[in-house]
């Protein structure tokens, strides 16, 4: 193309931005993991020890009960390959995707007799168990039966959400992973689901790092009809608090550091530039306007230590407004994003109201806001040197606490001190 039409160079020049680096797996060959962080708030790089696929020793929250029906449907977490359908009582289970036989997606099969999932291959046909009952290309007399086995993962239906345990041992008391507000029956859960193109572990750890709000969110609805612009801008750390080896809890303390009077100013000036952020004042508008309506809060978060403002493991976010997120690994550069809120109506309108007000309100604001972190952190570069600043010590802490106080870490340890007994003992 000539001089005077570029779309040969515009094309191209499309292509570079669609094939940016991001997210885990491209890490070079002894390259830049492994350096010190810096900026005071750093110390060693944990990331590379962080598991891209996520920690196994946990329950998470696999998809709404709801969605099974007939039909067996293919899921996939933590990288596994899995089938879930309903057994004879009617509960949702899961097996792996990968037919014991010879290997068929079991996916790609039919729940011929209620309660029983039958591969599309040769019809080995298993129960909820994961026990083949019957073979039905061998005929009644098949050895199958008995015999072979499909790979099972414990699950719980909880309020019309399926949890499943993909841990290798026993598992843990499912309380102990699920948010408590599950557990109180006088509370209706109100959830949804999305995906983002980006590591589980980014996707947790946009919360509480530099008070994001104020900058990423500026414009979303939800900033917008908040009756505080995020949290303080301040460059002092916002100090963490892990309780029970599971939760990360938000302190946000230093939030004074820029008040005057008592009170931060909206606009700063940044010499640097020679200019003030927030650019414009004319959003103070908005919030003072919702403010007039403003009302509710979440008081069931403060009811445990652990399952406050903050993280809780395996890969939940407790934020502002009382919403939880999750942030299920599926791939190692996507994961299944879930909100739940809750509400406490007593009477079948307010309960109903509730409903209306999460599907029409709730959730297209919270999508919304959060659709902001994923555009500005799915580009990050998981393997890229990092300038730690004193207000990423709760992204410091949280990785401490997946590294080094996870049940995957405890069990990782005592898989080391077997190993150096036998060599010992050898
Ligand atoms: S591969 Fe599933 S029955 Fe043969
Ligand atoms: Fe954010």
């Amino acid at each position: 193309m000539g001089a005077w039409n570029r779309s040969y160079e515009q094309r191209v020049e499309r292509e570079l931005v669609a094939g940016k680096s991001r997210g885990v797996p491209e890490a070079p060959a002894g390259g830049t993991q492994g350096h010190d962080s810096g900026g005071g708030a750093g110390g060693r790089d944990l990331r590379p020890q962080i598991p891209p696929l996520g920690l196994r020793e946990y329950w998470y929250v696999a998809l709404p009960a709801s969605k099974l029906g007939k039909k067996p449907l293919y899921w996939k977490m933590l990288g596994d390959e899995m089938v879930f359908f309903r057994d004879e009582s009617g509960e949702v289970v899961a097996l792996s995707d990968v037919c014991p036989h010879r290997g068929a997606s079991l996916s790609g099969g039919s729940c011929f007799y209620r309660g029983f999932l039958s591969c599309a291959y040769h019809g080995a046909t298993f129960n909820g168990e994961g026990e083949c009952v019957a073979f039905i290309c061998e005929g009644p007399d098949s050895k199958a039966a008995g015999q072979l086995r499909a790979r099972t993962y414990p699950t719980k239906t909880i309020r019309g959400w399926v949890f499943v345990w993909m841990g290798q041992g026993e598992p843990a008391p499912i309380e102990e992973d699920v948010p408590p507000e599950f557990f109180e029956q006088d509370l209706q859960i109100h959830g949804s689901y999305t995906y983002w193109p980006m590591n589980w572990m980014l996707a947790i750890e946009n919360h509480s790092d530099s008070h994001n709000a104020f900058y990423v969110h500026r414009n979303s609805i939800q900033q917008l009809t908040s009756n505080r612009a995020g949290r303080n801008r301040t460059p002092l750390a916002p100090h963490g608090k892990i309780v029970n080896g599971r939760g990360l809890i938000a302190m946000h303390s230093n939030q004074d550091y820029y008040a005057k009077d008592g009170k931060v100013p909206y606009q700063m000036y940044y010499p640097g530039v020679k200019g003030v952020w927030p650019l414009h004042r004319w959003r103070l508008l908005w919030i003072w306007f919702f403010d007039l309506f403003r009302r509710g809060g979440y008081a069931h978060f403060k009811k445990y230590e652990e399952w406050g403002l903050g993280h809780h493991l395996p890969c939940i976010v407790r934020a502002g407004g009382g919403s939880t997120r999750y942030a299920v690994p599926v791939e190692a550069n996507k994961c299944r994003i879930f909100y739940f809120y809750t509400s406490s109506a007593r009477s079948w309108l307010g309960r109903l109201y509730a409903r209306i007000r999460f599907r029409l309100v709730r959730e297209p604001m919270v999508y919304h806001f959060s659709g902001q972190d994923n555009d500005a952190a799915t580009p990050c570069r998981y393997w890229s040197p990092e300038y730690l600043l004193p207000t990423d010590a709760q992204v410091v802490l949280l990785r401490k606490l997946v590294v080094e106080q996870s049940r995957d870490a405890l069990r990782n340890r005592e898989v080391d001190v077997d190993t150096v007994r036998f060599r010992t003992a050898g």
